[in-house]
């Protein structure tokens, strides 16, 4: 009975603006499962969980965007069994959720540098992309050795390498059909759960004005009812790209 229910009462955020597009960075798998006396690599099984979770609601709450970031360009630093783990995490999952995916009229596509991967996992990418292709639901992007540093120099010399003449002379406009996610409006919210408070080289460039939350949560206890929390949150901001809240009054 609603009534006595002892439930927190989860704030409505569909009466609020929904982000088009939220940036999450998962993170706080290894130490959830340490507390749990587990392997770290049961926290990024139980990861996958909440990534499904988050999917669907995003999709539910009509979120046109949500990208993850899965493996930096940075990890490749850990421990190489734990890497490999998450390469095989990361091929099993392609495998297993592709046909939901499709079927959910769910976009993916992947970004980072791939020059590391296996034959294997980069076919799998490429096939997942491919069918996924012309689905016009939420757009999910899988950020895999990804690093900011590494997209914004990419693009450069991408540029540089399709237009030489601008090498003297190029823009911030020029830069940006370069950048990974050129296909993508910038993120209005980004998330970061496990409780550090920074970007650790993710999407550098397309941070600039994004509203930036953090919640102690590691990532394999994040859901529904938490996301709720950050989009409330979210809800809450003044937006003011540089100008001043009366100006922002009288566009009203
Ligand atoms: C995030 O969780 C997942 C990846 C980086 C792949 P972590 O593995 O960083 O977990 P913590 O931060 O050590 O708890
Ligand atoms: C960021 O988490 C990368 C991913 C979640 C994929 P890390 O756990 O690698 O970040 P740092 O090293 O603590 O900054
Ligand atoms: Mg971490």
């Amino acid at each position: 009975m609603a009534l006595f229910s002892r439930e927190r009462e989860e704030p409505n955020v569909l009466n609020g603006k929904i982000p088009r597009h939220i940036a999450v960075i998962m993170d706080g798998n290894g130490r959830w499962a340490k507390q749990r006396l587990m392997p770290r690599v049961f926290g990024h099984k139980k990861g996958v969980d909440s990534l499904r979770e988050v999917i669907t609601t995003c999709k539910e709450w009509g979120v046109e965007y949500l990208t993850v970031f899965a493996f930096s360009s940075e990890n490749w630093r850990r421990p190489a069994d734990e890497v490999t783990f998450l390469m095989g995490l990361f091929l099993q999952v392609l495998q297993s959720e592709v046909e939901r995916m499709y079927r959910n009229n769910i976009q993916l596509k992947v970004i980072g540098n791939r020059s590391h991967f296996s034959a294997e996992l980069l076919e799998m990418i490429s096939a997942a992309e491919e069918k996924t292709s012309s689905n016009t639901g939420l757009v999910l992007t899988i950020a895999a050795d990804y690093g900011g540093h590494w997209d914004i120099l990419q693009a450069t010399q991408q540029l540089l390498k399709d237009k030489p003449d601008l090498a003297s002379c190029f823009t911030e406009v020029d830069i940006q059909p370069y950048l990974a996610m050129a296909y993508a409006p910038d993120p209005d919210l980004f998330i970061r759960t496990g409780g550090e408070q920074r970007i650790s080289n993710f999407l550098l460039w397309q941070l600039a004005y994004t509203e930036l939350y953090f919640t102690d949560l590691p990532w394999p206890d994040f859901g529904r009812s938490a996301l709720g929390d950050a989009i409330f949150w979210y809800q809450g901001r003044e937006r003011r790209f540089g100008r001043i809240s009366e100006q922002l009054d009288a566009t009203k």
